[in-house]
């Protein structure tokens, strides 16, 4: 079995959508839900299909000892961002080199970087007159949203878009993709 261990701070329909594809699966389990946020919904999620959750409250916590024990007893194969706030210590990334992987909604390298989440992207791109967003997975490193680039699918803006029609649409390019990508590299 591999094990995937998911990030979240926020909803989690990303985890959701991964908890459930891979639910059955022969050869890949997510094992643990961690959160940075007491009353995320993802964590709700993992009650309700009884996966083991961990609430830490700060980045310092990301890079102790005892956090990189908690992946290490739960034989970590590959950690997945899906809406995690915090940023991911160099240590961590050094723990795990390309095992980190984050979802960006928008098309890397445009619109990334510190503060670009949520509506804040789709705002940006809104306003930069694109013709085109979409989804980046891209594995995590040091710097943010900078990390080499796995799958990227793009949509087309219509003339009436606004960032929370765009929020959307991008949001079903993830539910689509995301799962899919991560058995893909973990099938390799
Ligand atoms: C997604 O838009 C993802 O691209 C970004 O954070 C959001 C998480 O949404 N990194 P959800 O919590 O999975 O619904």
């Amino acid at each position: 079995m591999q094990h995937i261990a998911i990030l979240a701070s926020g909803g989690g329909s990303n985890a959701q959508k991964i908890i459930e594809h891979f639910s059955g699966h022969s050869s890949i389990k997510v094992v643990i839900i961690i959160s940075n946020k007491k009353n995320s919904g993802v964590l709700t999620i993992s009650k309700k299909h009884n996966i083991p959750s961990h609430i830490i409250d700060s980045k310092v916590q990301l890079s102790s000892v005892e956090f990189i024990a908690l992946l290490e007893k739960n034989q970590i194969d590959l950690i997945v961002l899906a809406g995690f706030l915090l940023k991911i210590p160099e240590e961590l990334i050094h723990q795990y080199p390309n095992k980190i992987i984050n979802i960006h909604p928008s098309l890397l390298p445009k619109f990334g970087g510190k503060g670009m989440y949520g509506l804040h992207v789709h705002n940006a791109v809104i306003k930069g007159k694109e013709k085109q967003s979409g989804i980046t997975i891209h594995y995590v490193n040091n710097k943010y949203d900078e990390g080499g680039i796995i799958f990227q699918e793009a949509c087309i803006l219509s003339k009436e878009e606004t960032p929370e029609t765009l929020q959307k649409k991008v949001l079903v390019l993830e539910h689509k993709n995301y799962a899919k990508v991560i058995e893909r590299l973990l099938s390799r």
